[in-house]
């Protein structure tokens, strides 16, 4: 492009200095482009790296979950505790307990929502209360939010109307934050018995959530092995367990979401994976 034979009157006698001026504009303009197109190889050449250290990462972030339209039906959740459901596909339910956590749980429904993920989320009462927005978010998403008490003490060291408090007051909390009554219950800890399952089952109609598959990651062994855990231990109707409130559950996430989903594994809620229960099949789970 010669600007000075464009704009000769505007350029005049000093056009020629003007030109090489252009010119030398130009040149910076290509070393510019030349550098941010450089810039982009080496992130993209850094992002291949990774993936060259996590096989199928590159594949796996193109991974979704199928649309899964489960409808629930609340007479189907016949037993009174489940920790893993018998059912004739390949369905799974990820839970997250402790939480909903400010940062780490957005995040994480972030990494769900890319992957078309429904999970089920097993809230303590004051972070409802403290998070709202947060719930009104999963349930948009359409994930499931159960009751793990208001403060997360170990029912069977209570008596039972401190664990009606607990529950009642975690249901409200709940239904005061997005206005969904919670359909499932899961002990603090692991914490409880038969007594106080079945108990939980004619107060509140709350099916007991146990799980399946337990990765540890609360004493944060590392997003690698808590995704390994999880892969290897998960089989149909298993119900998974991990916490939305630590930064490297979250971490280890993708790799284990990925690794799930690879595997033809679908994912549902423990609503919808209970709806899936198969009838006429011995179920060990119910007491
Ligand atoms: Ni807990």
């Amino acid at each position: 492009m010669d600007f000075a034979q464009a704009f000769p009157l505007a350029f005049g006698r000093s056009g020629v200095k003007l030109k090489l001026l252009f010119m030398g504009a130009f040149l910076i303009r290509i070393g510019a482009a030349v550098l941010v197109v450089g810039l982009l190889a080496g992130c993209n050449g850094n992002k291949n790296g990774r993936n060259a250290r996590a096989p199928g990462k590159l594949k796996s972030a193109f991974l979704r979950n199928p649309n899964i339209n489960i409808p629930i039906d609340p007479a189907r959740a016949r037993a009174v505790t489940y920790s893993r459901v018998s059912v004739n596909g390949p369905y799974i339910a990820m839970t997250f307990d402790d939480g909903p956590h400010p940062v780490h749980t957005p995040r994480l429904l972030d990494l769900l929502k890319k992957r078309n993920i429904r999970a089920t989320f097993y809230v303590v009462g004051t972070n409802a209360k403290r998070y709202p927005h947060i719930l009104r978010r999963m349930v948009a998403e359409g994930h499931e939010i159960g009751n793990h008490t208001v403060t997360h003490k170990h029912i069977t060291k209570i008596n039972i109307e401190q664990v009606r408090q607990e529950v009642m007051g975690a249901q409200q909390a709940i239904i005061a934050a997005c206005g969904v009554k919670p359909r499932t219950f899961r002990p603090p800890g692991g914490h409880t018995n038969d007594r106080l399952k079945v108990w939980l089952y004619r107060e509140f109609g709350y099916s007991t959530i146990m799980w399946a598959v337990d990765p540890q990651d609360w004493k944060r062994p590392g997003p690698a092995v808590v995704a390994n855990r999880i892969i290897s231990n998960t089989s149909a109707g298993s119900i998974i367990l991990a916490h939305d409130i630590h930064a490297p559950t979250i971490a280890a996430m993708p790799q284990a979401l990925d690794g799930l989903l690879t595997r033809g594994y679908r994912f549902v809620t423990v609503s919808q994976l209970i709806a899936l229960e198969s009838r006429g099949v011995a179920s060990t789970a119910g007491l």
